[in-house]
Parts: C-alpha cells; structure tokens; sequence
C-alpha cells in the first residue's frame, strides 16, 4: 500500500478536514507502515497559489499547517510529511501530464465551477489546471491509496483518467507509467456541514468563522459556536431516518457520531426525542474534550520554527527520492530526452 495525500496550507485546519481526512490519515500511517508499505502527507503550497495569496501568509500558514498535522498524530518518523514547494518534481510532472489531461475533463470539475462563478476569464490559469497539478501529486508516487473528503472525489476520478489515458497512449499493457489510484472516503464523515447552512462544506474560505470549528478554537469558542449552530425548532429523531429534510440536524448528529466513533443511530437512541438545548451542550463538551489534546500540542509545536523547519526538509528529501523512478519514466515514455 502506498498512501498519498495533501491539504492546503490556507487557513486553519477545521473539523472537516480533520473528520473527512486527517483523522484517516493517522489511523491509515500505522497499518501501512506494518504492512511494509509507506504513507506520504503534504502540505499542498502549490495549489495555494492558484488563488490570490498573501506569500508572507502561505509562509506562516505552512509552518501552522505542519504544526496542527503533527498534533494531530501524523508523526514524521511514520509518514513522510513534506511541502510541495521543497519537491520540484511535483510541478514537473504536471507539465508532462498537461499534454494527456483534456480541456472537457477539466472543464467539468464542481470545484472549477464553484470557485470560478460567473468570472472564468478573469481567474488564474492555475485555477483551472489545479486538478492535473493534484493528479501529478499522487501519480508521482504510485499511490494506491488516497484518504480525502467526499468533495476530493471528483478530482481523483480525474487523476485515475489522465493515469489510464497516458498509460493507453504512451506505455504497453504490461509496463504501465502509472498506478490507478483509489480513494478512500470515511463514509461517517464524507462531508461536515456549515454549522451556519446545512447545504454548504464546513470551509476555510467561508467568510463567517462561526461556520466551522477551527482545531485551534479554545473551548469557550468551541463551546459558543455549537451553541449558535443553526438548527430547527424540533426535538431529534430516535434513529437515522428521521434527520431526512433536516440537513443542520443531521450535520450536528453526524459530528457527534463520528467523534464518538458511534452510528448516528446509537447518539439517537440516546438523544431521540430530547431538543438541541440539551444536544448542543453535549456536543460542544465531546468537542471540546477530544480538541483540546490537539490544541495544546499545537500551541507548544507551533513555537517551534527549527523544527518544522527540519520536518519539512527531511520529507522533502525522501520524496524527491521516491518520485525520482516514476518522473524519469514519464519523461522516458514521452520521448523527451533528458542528457
Ligand atoms: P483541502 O485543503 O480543501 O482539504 C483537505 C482535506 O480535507 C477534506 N475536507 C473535508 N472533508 C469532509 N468535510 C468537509 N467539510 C471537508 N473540507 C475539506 C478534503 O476532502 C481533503 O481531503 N485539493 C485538495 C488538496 C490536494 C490533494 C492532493 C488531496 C492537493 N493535492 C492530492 C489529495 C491528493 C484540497 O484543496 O483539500
């Protein structure tokens, strides 16, 4: 098994991250490493660019970002935790796969749409070519696996196309270039709601920091958000099928369950029929009580420039060596002659 997978340096890192990935991401780096296998974690600095960015910020969102992953429990001795920025090979890859991705595939990306709106000709061109730059990042390694949120999934089916069509047209049947990855998506937590709109991701870009548990919030915020989470004046279900049509309800059961480690019909059979006063604190306690040994490792860790400095350096180092096989190849199977 060969794990790969990033996250962006913008922002904090928020519940959704967490449930919808990190959290995989540390269960996954112990099994893999037992079974012989390697799991790679990135910092995704590249893709930051592709909206406007302050670089003074992406510097310091980066080391942050290393900071809360740590504390999280990827630890760096398991996983090879590592910046874009530090392994060239990740953008010359996605040059080498921008003669295989099709403008219509690209076209099609949800996120694309989402983010461009109504003002295509006025984005970056990175924007639009952000999912080949995804796709390099995990075809460079031959992952076999990716852990992402339910909002990722739609760009690893993309990473799996470029793979197959590159394979079809530049390397015979039984010597492909690359691995078809598969991702792998926690089915309890594919996708955390807002806690201010039940139809909108839990996000770093949402304007309102009331929408999303931040893993540096302190417990008072913590609890102060849970507390003004949208919800409908009616009492809870007693089992699953009742949160249908009650998308904030079913977002808080969902949060609660998955932290718990619980199905959202063992919370119900313990909550059904009680009203969000007595839900929300109960919520907002299991929160705090699980963060706050995340918070307070990441405050001390966070301190520490040198040794994020000396983290990223050392991932950096060992990806380079395991991307080297896969980028000679490429270029190998293009005909590009590299001396
Ligand atoms: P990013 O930085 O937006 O999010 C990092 C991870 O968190 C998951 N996630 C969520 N899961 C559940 N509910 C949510 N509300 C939620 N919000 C975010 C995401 O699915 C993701 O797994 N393009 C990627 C970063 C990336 C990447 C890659 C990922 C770059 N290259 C290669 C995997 C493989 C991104 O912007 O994720």
């Amino acid at each position: 098994m060969r794990i790969v997978s990033g996250i962006q340096p913008t922002g904090n890192l928020h519940l959704g991250n967490y449930l919808g990935a990190i959290r995989n991401w540390v269960k996954m780096q112990d099994d893999v490493a037992a079974g012989g296998g390697q799991s790679l974690y990135f910092l995704a600095d590249l893709h930051a660019i592709s909206m406007p960015h302050n670089p003074a910020e992406l510097r310091e969102n980066t080391l942050e970002m290393t900071a809360a992953l740590v504390a999280c429990g990827i630890n760096p001795d398991k996983s090879i935790l590592f910046n874009q920025a530090q392994v060239s090979q990740h953008a010359e890859l996605q040059w080498l796969l921008s003669g295989t991705a099709r403008m219509g595939w690209l076209n099609r990306m949800t996120q694309w749409k989402d983010k461009a709106g109504k003002n295509r000709e006025g984005q970056s061109v990175a924007l639009f070519t952000y999912p080949v730059l995804q796709a390099a990042d995990v075809l460079l390694y031959q992952a076999s696996h990716v852990p992402v949120g339910e909002d990722q999934k739609q760009h690893l089916e993309l990473a799996r196309d470029i793979a197959q069509k590159f394979n079809n047209d530049f390397a015979s049947d039984d010597a492909p270039v690359f691995t078809l990855p598969d991702p792998i998506i926690p089915p309890e937590a594919a996708r955390i709601m807002s806690l201010r709109d039940g139809s909108a991701k839990m996000s770093k870009s949402d304007p309102s920091d009331m929408s999303r548990i931040n893993l540096t919030d302190d417990a008072d915020t913590i609890m102060q958000k849970v507390k003004k989470a949208k919800t409908d004046p009616e009492p809870l279900p007693s089992d699953k099928g009742g949160l249908e049509g009650r998308a904030e309800a079913a977002n808080l059961v969902g949060i609660y369950a998955a932290m718990s480690g619980e199905s959202q019909d063992a919370v119900l059979a313990r909550f059904g029929g009680e009203g969000f006063g007595k839900f929300k604190p109960a919520l907002g306690e299991l929160l705090v009580e699980s963060l706050a040994p995340i918070n307070a490792r990441f405050i001390e860790l966070r301190q520490d420039r040198e040794a994020l400095d000396a983290i990223l350096a050392k991932g950096a180092l060992k990806a380079r060596e395991l991307a080297a096989p896969t980028l000679a190849a490429t270029y190998a199977a293009l005909g590009l002659v590299r001396g």
